[in-house]
């Protein structure tokens, strides 16, 4: 049996930015460093965080006095950040240049008067954080499958969250496009995303099973999964190893393996190792 793997498979540029900014800061052995929540969607990488002294918190409560607070990759709204800065953390800010970039489309589309849209799933991080920078409450939208939310104004600006694939953002456009007078769109999906995303389809079509690494929160991975599913392959998303079945695998001659944004290479190379073991 022959395993492929996609191009661009793993962690991207922004996770990897994150990580290196975490670990600096747990390794400078300042106080308690935490997070907000685990950066990033991978129990198997927070599990190994944990250990170089990086605390995940679910609430800012729950952080010691004086701690560092590293924003993760998906970004904190204002709200969140203001009472950070009330508690007397001390903040580092690792959030992704793209997503940063997100939210300050979203702020500029606010302060040109239009009612702003998010493209994206409602309760992610990512863009609680983008809805979190504006004044006023954003709209969001999951895709296709919620264009009936969407406001009627006379002008509406739209971003998306940084990890949606295109075909959501152009079905919410097209929809707009027919109620509304002035629509002003930045695509904000993060081009790792969009060619991940591809790379996983091209190699989906060629291959007679796929494999999809990565966290069961990962919002990233699951969409990847869901794609490859779409072409009608059969595909199968896994954390780790351990969850191959070799009955995925019968009577197949070629396995393509992909990796979510937050899926660690030493990850991927066990699942490779494991299924040329089959
Ligand atoms: Fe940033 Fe794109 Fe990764 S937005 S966190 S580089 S998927």
């Amino acid at each position: 049996m022959r395993v492929a793997v996609a191009p661009g498979a793993g962690f991207c540029f922004g996770v990897k930015r994150a990580l290196k900014i975490a670990f600096d800061a747990a390794r400078r052995g300042d106080g308690a460093v935490v997070t907000l929540g685990p950066i990033i969607h991978n129990p198997q990488v927070v599990a190994k965080l944990e250990e170089e002294g990086l605390a995940v918190v679910q609430n800012l409560s729950d952080a010691p006095a004086g701690a560092t607070l590293v924003v993760r990759s998906h970004g904190l709204g204002r709200a969140v950040l203001d009472e950070a800065a009330v508690r007397g953390l001390r903040i580092v800010d690792a959030t992704c240049p793209f997503v940063k970039q997100a939210q300050d489309r979203a702020r500029d589309l606010e302060r040109d008067g239009y009612q702003v849209v998010v493209v994206g799933e409602e309760r992610h991080p990512e863009v609680l954080s983008i809805t979190g920078s504006l004044e006023e409450a954003a709209s969001v939208v999951d895709g296709p499958g919620g264009l009936e939310d969407l406001p009627q104004a006379p002008r509406v600006g739209v971003v998306c969250q940084t990890t949606q694939p295109l075909e959501h953002l152009k079905a919410v456009i097209d929809r707009l496009l027919e109620s509304t007078g002035e629509v002003k769109v930045f695509n904000t999906i993060c081009r790792a995303t969009s060619e991940r995303q591809r790379n996983a389809l091209d190699l989906s079509a060629r291959v007679d099973v796929m494999v999809v690494v990565g966290g069961k929160d990962s919002a990233n991975t699951r969409r990847l999964w869901e794609l490859c599913r779409e072409t009608g392959r059969d595909a199968y998303h896994i954390e780790t190893a351990d969850e191959l079945e070799p009955s995925w695998f019968e009577g197949k001659e070629e396995v393509g393996v992909t990796g979510g944004a937050s899926t660690p290479q030493w990850i991927i190379d066990d699942v490779v190792r494991a299924i040329e073991g089959m």
